[in-house]
């Protein structure tokens, strides 16, 4: 665990001076406009998530109470049933929205497709009427592995719909990643595709998908979608072609009433050990944090275009393409592909195609198109954009305003949304008809959300000084543990601060209030706001045949905010060269994911590690970022150090 920064660091890293109110217009027609909204869910949190569970969600049985509150284990409206899929589909079908466009979905390639509520009804019932038929049960686990098209969110929705929790895995995952999740699940299904658009080349999933499976005993059934056409191997007894089992199914499946403490999925996570966590999310209070927070800080209107652009292999598309945006009776957009493809304009082609109103994307999307140029988004025509959201990482005041500037045309209030795989929800956020912003700072915690700033004892410090931010009270969309391991649900979020639920994010706070994130202070690197584990990559890289020992960390990096740099101890018998460089850095992108790959590779003689054997990345962070070494003197051999920093900045002249 790295230590807080100091004081006069922190104090020394920001002064943004300008503010942002709300513009007058903005806020006449906000869904929020009284803020009065923070003192009245202040007052009594429960009776705020309980009034608006009953007024915005629809229920089969209503709960008998709303929390229980055993540390740090959480249970939401106990007694209630409801079903999360009803909520996203059903409900809408009844009325006015039967015909509104639920999905609208770009292909990469250009093609297009439109759902509306009642295609996403049909189609969610069949699917989960072909589950049902290939065996799925309520409560049996579900895995999916596909790239962005419509037939993910459905596959999550007829999951949702019959009560049995889905698992997705992020398409960029290798097959090693995909075996370990599925293998952990202990899925009975898998359901994926031939293969997804990628900058005009085809992913061949469906292949990944089969080497995987040579591990995975518990899978009994594999779906396969068609989409890009590829050819691939049909395993005969276990392989069924999506379009053939949905087209003998039954056509109606009612949805499943569930206990609002029903395992709605699971999704892993990176953490600071290589194996990673199954984050549990459950039915009832996920549904309604997901759907609050869409409602409110997205300020969605039953005529606006929505668009978030991450993935839904993420918790963002999980929360913010999927389950938020559909309960709200959403329009929602998905695009497949990459966003310089055919060209470097193509997200703004897809705002000026739809007329999107609220766009929701990340600071490294932002930076990247910044380094590209304000060309690019100069040629459409983005005048439909009303609000701007950004997600998964700190975003610097300069990417902030030529957000601000060159996409919101001046006019557009930015939330800068702070949240986490686990919190389920948004938690730290502007809502923009109210909130006063400052670029850089996601400001305050949403109503009914209390979070504090503390120090290694766990007190809570003044304004202006860096701690770690915890939250200090439950909220309705959390994590209720890890899937079969809840001792280390409890050590890893529970045991640092008792009572308290510990981010592993390092802030301040400031005389306002606002929060300002300054990042992770655990071993966990966000490369483009994804979250990786620098225990995970070492493993990886020590599994090569070339490799003693391994140390990576996270360097800050211009567009993806931080970009990972691996220090290597060769085995005797190999000796550093640019192909080995190479060869690792593709080992790391094949084992885990292209996203992990190293940017550079080091090698070294000897890591620097304490006493107790501990590898110190903390020095190797301040080598790698050109600072003044922090503090040695715990290390075994300072020399390593030394020598280590001194080969490094020679060898970044003899690149340079
Ligand atoms: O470090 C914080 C950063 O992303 C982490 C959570 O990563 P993950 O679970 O992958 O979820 C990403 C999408 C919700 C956090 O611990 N992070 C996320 N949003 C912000 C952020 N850092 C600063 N500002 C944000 N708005």
């Amino acid at each position: 665990m790295e230590t807080v920064q100091t004081q006069a660091t922190i104090a020394a890293l920001l002064q943004e001076t300008r503010r942002f109110p709300p513009p007058p217009e903005f806020t006449a027609r906000a869904n929020v406009q009284d803020p009065g909204v923070y003192e009245e869910a202040e007052r009594d949190f429960e009776g705020f998530w309980a009034r608006h569970a009953e007024s915005e969600l629809e229920w089969f049985r209503k709960w008998d109470r709303v929390l229980e509150w055993d540390v740090p284990w959480a249970k939401w409206f106990v007694g209630g049933q409801t079903n999360v899929c009803y909520n996203c589909v059903d409900r809408h079908v009844k009325g006015r929205r039967r015909t509104k466009a639920a999905l609208v979905w770009e292909g990469e390639p250009g093609d297009s497709r439109v759902l509306t509520y009642l295609d996403l009804h049909r189609e969610v019932q069949r699917f989960a009427n072909a589950l049902k038929q290939l065996g799925v049960q309520k409560g049996d686990r579900v895995t999916i592995y596909m790239g962005m098209v419509p037939e993910l969110p459905i596959a999550m929705l007829a999951c949702a719909r019959i009560g049995a929790p889905h698992s997705v895995v992020f398409g960029g995952f290798s097959a090693d990643a995909l075996a370990g999740r599925i293998q952990d699940a202990q899925a009975k299904v898998l359901v994926t595709q031939d293969g997804a658009w990628r900058r005009g080349q085809v992913v061949p999933l469906k292949h990944f998908a089969d080497q995987a499976l040579e591990s995975c005993p518990s899978v009994e059934k594999v779906v396969v979608l068609r989409r890009a056409g590829n050819e691939v191997a049909m395993k005969p007894g276990r392989d069924e072609w999506w379009h053939e089992l949905e087209a003998g199914a039954p056509a109606t499946c009612p949805a499943e009433p569930l206990d609002s403490e029903h395992p709605l999925y699971i999704l892993y996570t990176s953490g600071t050990t290589g194996k990673p966590k199954g984050v549990l999310h459950t039915t009832a209070g996920y549904l309604l944090g997901v759907h609050m927070t869409t409602k409110w800080v997205f300020d969605l209107k039953d005529e606006d275009v929505y668009w978030c652009t991450a993935d839904i292999g993420w918790v963002t598309g999980h929360s913010y393409i999927v389950y938020g945006p559909l309960s709200n009776g959403a329009t929602s957009v998905m695009y497949e592909g990459a966003p310089d493809w055919p060209d470097k304009d193509r997200y703004w082609r897809i705002v000026e195609k739809y007329r999107v109103n609220v766009l929701y994307t990340s600071p490294t999307f932002i930076r990247t198109a910044m380094k590209w140029g304000p060309e690019y988004p100069r040629r459409c025509d983005l005048s439909s954009l009303r609000l701007l959201g950004t997600v998964g990482e700190p975003i610097n005041p300069e990417a902030w305003m030529w957000y601000h500037e060159n996409i919101g045309g001046g006019r557009c209030p930015i939330v800068d949304t702070w949240w986490q795989t686990e919190t389920g929800m948004i938690l730290i956020t502007p809502l923009p008809g109210i909130t006063t912003t400052k670029p850089g700072s996601a400001t305050l915690p949403f109503p009914g959300i209390a979070a504090d700033i503390v120090d290694e004892q766990g007190n809570s410090l003044p304004p202006n000084t860096g701690g770690y931010l915890v939250l200090t009270r439950p909220w309705p969309a959390m994590l209720r543990t890890f899937w079969g391991d809840p001792e280390r649900y409890v050590q890893v979020y529970w045991s640092r601060f008792p009572g308290k639920y510990f981010t592993g994010d390092g802030a301040r706070r400031d005389e306002d209030g606002y929060f300002w994130i300054q990042g992770r202070v655990d071993d966990v690197v966000n490369v483009a706001g994804h979250r990786l584990s620098n225990i995970e990559i070492e493993s990886t890289l020590v599994a090569h045949p070339a490799v003693a020992e391994a140390a990576t960390i996270g360097r800050s990096h211009p567009e993806k905010g931080q970009a990972v740099s691996a220090f290597v101890v060769l085995r005797a018998g190999y000796a550093p060269s640019e192909q080995l460089k190479h060869e690792l850095r593709e080992w790391v992108a094949q084992k885990i994911s292209p996203i992990a790959r190293p940017d550079d590779v080091f090698f070294c003689a000897d890591l620097p590690k304490t006493r107790s054997a501990k590898i110190m990345r903390r020095l190797l962070r301040d080598i790698a970022e050109g600072r003044a070494l922090g503090d040695t003197t715990t290390l075994t051999d300072p020399a390593v150090v030394e020598q280590i920093k001194q080969r490094y900045v020679e060898e970044g002249k003899e690149e340079a």
